[in-house]
């Protein structure tokens, strides 16, 4: 089932639009409007959940910094009434604060609820606050779990509220000039697509240290995770997942370790603990957390070998799509060191992505982007550089425009809705339940849209 604009496949519509190849540049990148603001523009009434990390910097401190002109940030909400609080000290303003959701939206009145809880909390504040009149902004993954996706397609469809999901993936350079080439028809129709991503062991540790480790919390890193890639895998390939199946193990952390503790900070074994981590060198951290922790008792540098961990660092899944791709993904988080490898193969070519993260520079640079026509030599496919500034190299501040500025411009189709935070969450969810059951798993067999 493809995506359409009007009665075209997008690809369909910008070829038919005579944009080519050339294409290799022509598209604008969406960057930030200019600074006037016409007047007569109603600021948004906003209201967050969640005041973690992501929470109060991303979606709090910069968003009243920076876009006040288009909203205002009327609550805070978190179950940890410590963290809420020190959120607030952050973002610097006197937004109220609330450890109950419900007296918050009655007491507030926003428009729109912006949802950075833990991933399994996510569906339960988006259907709520669409139940009480709002809008909603969801840090991916949009759900953990099929019940969760289909009590979402439900809710939005009962409410007709508004949901956008915050892929800031889909703004990197490299995943923005694919998706310019793809759509351009480059490489012609596409047969499959492999994505390899590589977590390091500082990166990739850190998920087994934090809640991510525990599936209930997380729905694996099949979903926490690989939600930003099967998003993009989705939205380049202008195509729906209808089949999955996968493997995964866990082979470093959790049961595997030598020894294990509570959390790094009082353990006994520090001295040869290889992934030992001290956290009481980042202030931010100690605040955010540390001083947090006798109100719910989560420990931010909680031992990586803890028995508790029940997800997978090794994850190997196949999706089929309706439009025939055939993909095959992988994920280790055990890796000497960090990036991406992505590849499209088509009628008419072939397409390579490598993301090299900036600890492996000594080695290459940091993204390189081919193209191989049929029987020609490769091209490298030069990158603009940006002059946007934020976290994820921009693309934090380029998604935030779409999501705030009246009139941004979406070319690329990069506001996602429900329908592409569902889609995204449930290969995942089918490739848990693909590990679990033995077998493959047909995404119409966990959810409907009918
Ligand atoms: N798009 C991205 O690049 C990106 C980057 C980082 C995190 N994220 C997402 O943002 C979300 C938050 O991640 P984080 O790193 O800030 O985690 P975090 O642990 O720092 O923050 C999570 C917050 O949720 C709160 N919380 C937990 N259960 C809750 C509940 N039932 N009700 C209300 N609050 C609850 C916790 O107290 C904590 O303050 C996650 O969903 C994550 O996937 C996205």
């Amino acid at each position: 089932m493809k995506k359409h604009t009007g009665n075209m496949s997008r690809r369909e519509f910008i070829r038919k639009s005579s944009v080519s190849a050339a294409a290799l540049g022509a598209f604008t990148v969406a960057g930030p409007l200019s600074a006037a603001v016409p007047p007569e523009v109603k600021k948004i009434r906003v209201a967050l959940v969640g005041t973690g990390s992501r929470g109060s910097s991303t979606w709090g401190e910069s968003l009243v910094r920076d876009y006040g002109d288009y909203l205002e940030m009327v609550g805070l909400c978190d179950i940890n009434s410590k963290r809420v609080d020190y959120a607030r000290r952050k973002i610097g303003s006197q937004i109220p604060t609330f450890t109950d959701f419900d007296e918050m939206i009655r007491s507030t009145r926003p428009d729109t609820v912006i949802i950075t809880t833990v991933d399994a909390y996510h569906a339960k504040y988006v259907t709520r606050a669409m139940e009480l009149g709002c809008d909603a902004i969801s840090e991916k993954p949009l759900c953990t779990h099929a019940e969760q996706a289909q009590s979402i397609i439900d809710t939005c469809k009962r409410t007709g509220r508004r949901l956008n999901v915050t892929f800031n993936a889909r703004y990197g350079r490299s995943s923005m000039k694919a998706k310019e080439l793809l759509m351009a028809g480059e490489i012609g129709e596409i047969y499959s697509a492999d994505y390899a991503e590589f977590l390091d062991l500082d990166h990739g540790a850190s998920y087994f240290r934090r809640w991510h480790g525990l599936k209930q919390c997380s729905g694996t890193l099949l979903c926490h995770k690989a939600s930003h890639h099967f998003d993009q895998l989705n939205w380049w390939l202008d195509a729906e997942p209808v089949e999955v199946m996968a493997y995964g193990d866990l082979n470093k952390y959790g049961r595997n370790g030598p020894f294990r503790h509570l959390n790094c900070r009082l353990c006994v074994h520090k001295e040869k603990c290889d992934l030992y981590w001290d956290i009481t060198k980042n202030k931010l951290f100690m605040e955010l957390y540390v001083n947090c922790e006798s109100e719910d008792g989560y420990y931010r540098d909680a031992c990586l070998y803890r028995n508790a961990i029940n997800i997978y660092d090794t994850m190997s899944v196949q999706v089929k799509y309706d439009s025939g791709t055939l993909v095959t993904y992988s994920l280790n988080a055990t890796v000497a060191t960090e990036g991406q490898y992505i590849v499209f193969h088509g009628s008419k070519g072939r397409l390579e992505l490598h993301n090299y993260d900036r600890r492996s520079w000594n080695v290459a640079p940091g993204t390189n982007i081919r193209l191989w026509r049929n029987f020609e030599d490769a091209t490298v496919v030069p990158l603009e550089s940006r002059r946007v500034r934020g976290g994820h190299g921009g693309s934090d501040t380029l998604i935030k425009d779409v999501l705030f500025k009246p009139g941004a411009k979406d070319e690329l189709g990069q506001r996602a809705g429900m329908r592409d935070g569902i889609m995204s969450s449930i290969i995942g969810i089918a490739a848990y339940t693909s590990i679990e059951r033995k077998k493959p798993v047909k995404i119409t067999d966990l959810i409907t849209f009918a």
